[in-house]
């Protein structure tokens, strides 16, 4: 079993920043947006590292996804994100028109969290979020047919080192956005094959690994954080430059960048690789 890691750690060594998405907020996730309307429709996804868990509800709620699952090593991390599920779910409102397994059609009324507030007054079951911060989250039905928030769940492991019970049935997509810095400079070279390697393994033939890998660059500021990961620094041979090739030898395809997005910090570039053997 993995320790979890506890939001009293005071310094965020595995890039466990609490808040992240005040610092990098968004309504819809700039990374999600470069990729095809229609590409996790029906999918199993996992989000590695899903921090407060935005990423993934965005997934599951909007993109149409079968399921999604958001793993990350702290635990309080994990706490919020479930958090997060039901302040998603509390706002949805009316609009319809979210891509969404046929098999199941989705509540009459649906919005993007985030998105104006309808003009329509039959939206009367629209909870606004100061209904939420005034009488607390909406009740999530027990009983779902699949759709969202059924569809997401969360998960406290260290990934890199722990398999989570969902991983033997393979994933369609793996997502690996602004995670690949903390595996390397916590666990070393080979530690970051490790997390590729386990990528590979979790994917059906033909899936999809989608990286947003941090540039080396601000791998100085990051190893600056603790005395272990300055000294792992020290033997790190590979590059974030060379992540491909380290991706095709396990049998990817050569990666297709994308983009870049972000501002400032968090300029980085979203490359797909798809697992050809
Ligand atoms: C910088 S945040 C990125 C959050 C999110 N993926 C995004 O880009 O919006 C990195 C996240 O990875 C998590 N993390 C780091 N190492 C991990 C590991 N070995 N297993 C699971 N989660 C990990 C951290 O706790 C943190 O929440």
């Amino acid at each position: 079993m993995p320790l979890p890691v506890h939001a009293d750690q005071a310094v965020p060594v595995y890039g466990n920043y609490h808040g992240y998405y005040s610092k990098r907020p968004f309504i819809q996730d700039p990374r999600l947006a470069l990729l095809p309307a229609e590409f996790f429709v029906g999918k199993r996804v996992l989000d590695v590292g899903c921090n407060e868990g935005w990423v993934t509800c965005e997934i599951g709620q909007s993109r149409g996804a079968r399921q999604v699952v958001g793993v990350d090593i702290d635990d309080t991390l994990i706490r919020a994100a479930w958090k997060r599920r039901r302040t998603v779910w509390s706002l949805q409102s009316p609009e319809c028109g979210h891509l969404r397994e046929e098999s199941c059609p989705p509540p009459k009324r649906q919005r993007v969290l985030g998105d104006a507030p309808t003009t329509d007054h039959s939206a009367h079951n629209y909870f606004p979020a100061s209904c939420e911060h005034s009488y607390g989250s909406l009740p999530i039905p027990n009983r779902g047919c699949g759709a969202f928030p059924h569809n997401v769940t969360f998960r406290t492991v260290d990934w890199v080192k722990d398999e989570i019970p969902d991983d033997p049935n393979q994933y369609d997509i793996v997502l690996g956005f602004s995670i690949s810095k903390w595996i390397h400079l916590n666990n070393k070279d080979e530690g970051l094959k490790e997390f590729f390697y386990r990528v590979h393994q979790c994917l059906k033939m033909g899936g999809i690994f989608v990286l947003e890998p941090q540039p080396w660059d601000t791998y100085s500021k990051a190893r600056r954080m603790s005395e272990t990961l300055k000294e792992n620094a020290k033997y790190l041979q590979l590059r974030p430059d060379g992540f491909g090739e380290l991706l095709q030898e396990l049998g990817f395809s050569h990666g297709q960048r994308l983009g870049v997005t972000g501002k400032g910090g968090f300029r980085r570039p979203v490359d797909v690789y798809l697992k050809q053997r």
